[in-house]
């Protein structure tokens, strides 16, 4: 993937766009800092050819400021705007715990602009080690997490994200709540799967040794962090009384080699309204540039076997996801997503940055990951 994919010309119909934003400015609402420090994959417990096979060696960085103070506000205005008004579909957070919204890119330019915006994406790639962009799929490239009405569901369980890269920032005062601490798991994911009995980790009683969880900090609003999340086991912690608690949550692909890991085959189990359409273009979008490749590099001297495999290869992951569209019956179809972060705090019965929309009987059998 040498770029990625431009937003839709249009939006699915069901959600709400907002009307009078401030237009973003990288100047005034952004005020980007350096984290104190970074953990690796190495650090983490994965191993050299693991780590190899992944697009950057980060695991997660610290906290670092992101958003001015104008900026901060300015967003987390729109954030109001956006629970407010946000469509009633059940895909899209009215569900969730009520305290969630995905797709926030085709609901406000503004949110937009700042997840394309050049100075953040160089600067995320700087601590990635990485060139990343805006995610391809929009439902993922941006939402927000709020704090759920009822904080005794709001339990976020152990999981990685979907995608590769996401960030977590908070757009409220950390003082002003108590609980809903992100922490992560000094392991690998399959450590700590295995200590929680499995990887249908869900609806584990058990608990990570202490010792081995961080905590992360969180300043101020407007501070988040970076993170290879489908290579951190994390979870947000419940809110212990209600409060305002409000995180952005914006997603990246890595362009460069190895390739994004971005996880179609969890994505495509989510029910958000486009997501079907957008999947396949994401997938058509990878396999134009393994076409590409073939065209630029196929040896002249290939055998026609070969030829025949080349070219099944550039077109393998666009074909699997067209025989998933046309066998849905083997899906786990209406489930909420994984995206998740700190403030998930309602996140996921299961997963970042999605809610408790389906029961517990359909997600237990669900591997515990993706966002
Ligand atoms: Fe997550």
């Amino acid at each position: 993937m040498k770029t990625t994919l431009p937003f839709p010309a249009d939006k699915p119909e069901a959600y709400i766009r907002l009307r009078d934003e401030p237009r973003f400015d990288a100047g005034r609402h952004l005020a980007l800092g350096a984290p104190a420090r970074a953990v690796s994959l190495a650090d983490l417990g994965y191993d050299a050819p693991t780590i190899a096979a992944r697009p950057s060696r980060l695991g997660l960085t610290s906290a670092f400021r992101i958003f001015s103070d104008e900026g901060v506000a300015v967003m987390r205005e729109l954030a109001r705007r956006m629970e407010s008004n946000r469509n009633a579909d059940a895909a899209t957070g009215a569900n969730r715990l009520g305290a969630y919204i995905r797709g926030a890119g085709y609901r406000s330019q503004f949110v937009r602009d700042f997840c394309e915006c050049p100075q953040l994406l160089e600067h995320l790639s700087a601590l990635a080690g990485a060139e990343l962009a805006r995610h391809s799929v929009p439902a993922v490239a941006c939402g927000i997490n709020y704090a759920p009405d009822d904080v005794s569901r709001a339990i976020d369980t152990w999981h990685v994200d979907s995608v590769s890269f996401d960030a977590v920032i908070l757009l409220t005062d950390p003082a002003a709540f108590c609980g809903g601490e992100f922490q992560y798991f000094r392991g690998t994911q399959a450590e700590g799967e295995a200590i929680l009995g499995g990887s249908g980790v869900r609806g584990s009683t058990r608990e990570l040794p202490a010792e081995r969880v961080e905590t992360m900090d969180f300043p101020a609003a407007g501070y988040g962090f970076l993170q290879q999340g489908d290579m951190v086991f994390h979870r947000a912690c419940r809110l212990r009384e209600r409060a305002e608690r409000t995180t952005l949550l914006p997603s990246f692909v890595a362009l460069g080699a190895p390739p994004d890991r971005t996880n179609v085959d969890s994505l495509r189990r989510w029910a958000d309204p486009g997501l079907p359409a957008e999947l396949a273009r994401h997938e058509a979008h990878l396999a134009r540039g393994k076409l590409a490749g073939l065209i630029d590099d196929l040896p002249l001297e290939s055998t026609p076997a070969g030829i025949a495999a080349a070219i099944e290869a550039a077109v393998a992951s666009l074909n699997r996801y067209a025989a998933h569209l046309r066998a849905p019956e083997n899906e786990s179809a209406g489930d909420v997503g994984d995206v998740e972060d700190a403030a998930t705090v309602g996140d996921r019965a299961g997963r970042a940055g999605h809610p408790e929309s389906k029961p517990e009987h359909k997600r237990k059998h669900k591997p515990a990951a993706a966002h």
